[in-house]
């Protein structure tokens, strides 16, 4: 593609600038698309500009916190704004928080939720006129976790099965109109994982930690072969496989012993 052709599609990315997400942005922008990317961190949002090429703009920043009220209005306000199409949603932003559900604050908790499984539904859903017209497609980051209950993530895993039951149960729905990809990492080398107070666990060092331009290509590439659920490696899918038929009992058990929470600290 020639740069100063306008771009083919428009591509919304959420979580644009963390590790998968910027992945996604590179390769989106790669494969010749328009995208616009969604975070709250200003100098990643800046840092992504070095992906974009020459003029017309195909990298369209939005600094946006997604956990704002109204936030998902504010993404199809600025798609009016801008006449932009969007042909493929990319509901990618995520958090996770390692701890027992009674040591953290309840709204920390229903944040999760909210950014994890809320704001892809709240944003399919204002922006499916949009995807319909397109005939697009939807691509919603859940996890290996939503093949199994976790202690310490009990929020995180319920927040992403419950991604991942909606994305199938969509797609069904709107066969025919839009294509909708439920894709499921399993541990990624990005900042998720500190974040998410699981960095003393040092799992980004074994061998089956993926690194994010993995993921992100095999994410791209679930969706331009249209699949209902995807994974970045064959480990990933048998561990899911695995996993999730095993008794959830004893696989919770089993992985209350391998996460542990660090205490919180102690009080004044
Ligand atoms: N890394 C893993 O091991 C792993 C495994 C399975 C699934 N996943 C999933 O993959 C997705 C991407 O994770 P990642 O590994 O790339 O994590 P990451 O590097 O920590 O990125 C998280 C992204 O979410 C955005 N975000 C967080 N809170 C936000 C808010 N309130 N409003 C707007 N954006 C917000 C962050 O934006 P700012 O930084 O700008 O705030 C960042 O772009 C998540 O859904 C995660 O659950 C990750």
């Amino acid at each position: 593609m020639n740069p100063t052709d306008p771009p083919r599609q428009t591509a919304v990315i959420t979580g644009a600038t963390g590790g998968i997400g910027r992945e996604l942005v590179r390769q989106c922008l790669l494969d010749g698309m328009r995208v616009v990317a969604i975070g709250r961190n200003t100098d990643a949002l800046g840092d992504l500009s070095r992906f974009s090429s020459a003029p017309p703009p195909s990298l369209i920043p939005l600094n946006l916190d997604l956990l704002e009220p109204n936030a998902a209005r504010s993404v199809l306000d600025f798609l009016d704004a801008h006449d932009f199409p969007a042909d493929l949603l990319i509901n990618c932003a995520g958090v996770g928080l390692l701890s027992r559900f009674h040591e953290s604050g309840l709204s920390t908790q229903t944040d999760i939720l909210r950014l994890n499984t809320q704001m892809p539904m709240e944003l399919t859903h204002l922006l499916l006129p949009r995807l319909r017209s397109a005939r697009g497609a939807v691509l919603n980051i859940t996890s290996l976790l939503a093949a199994f209950p976790a202690p310490g993530l009990a929020v995180l895993s319920a927040s992403k099965i419950a991604l991942l039951h909606w994305s199938v149960a969509l797609r069904r729905e709107l066969k025919g109109n839009v294509a909708v990809t439920a894709f499921s990492p399993g541990i990624t080398r990005t900042p998720f994982l500190p974040t998410a107070r699981m960095g003393h666990l040092g799992l980004d060092r074994f061998f089956f930690a993926s690194n994010p331009d993995l993921v992100a290509r095999r994410a791209l590439r679930a969706v331009r072969r249209n699949a209902a659920i995807a994974y970045a490696t064959p480990l990933d899918r048998l561990g899911a496989l695995l996993l999730g038929f095993a008794p959830h009992r004893l696989v919770a058990a089993a992985v209350a012993i391998a996460l542990k929470p660090q205490r919180p600290p102690a009080g004044p």
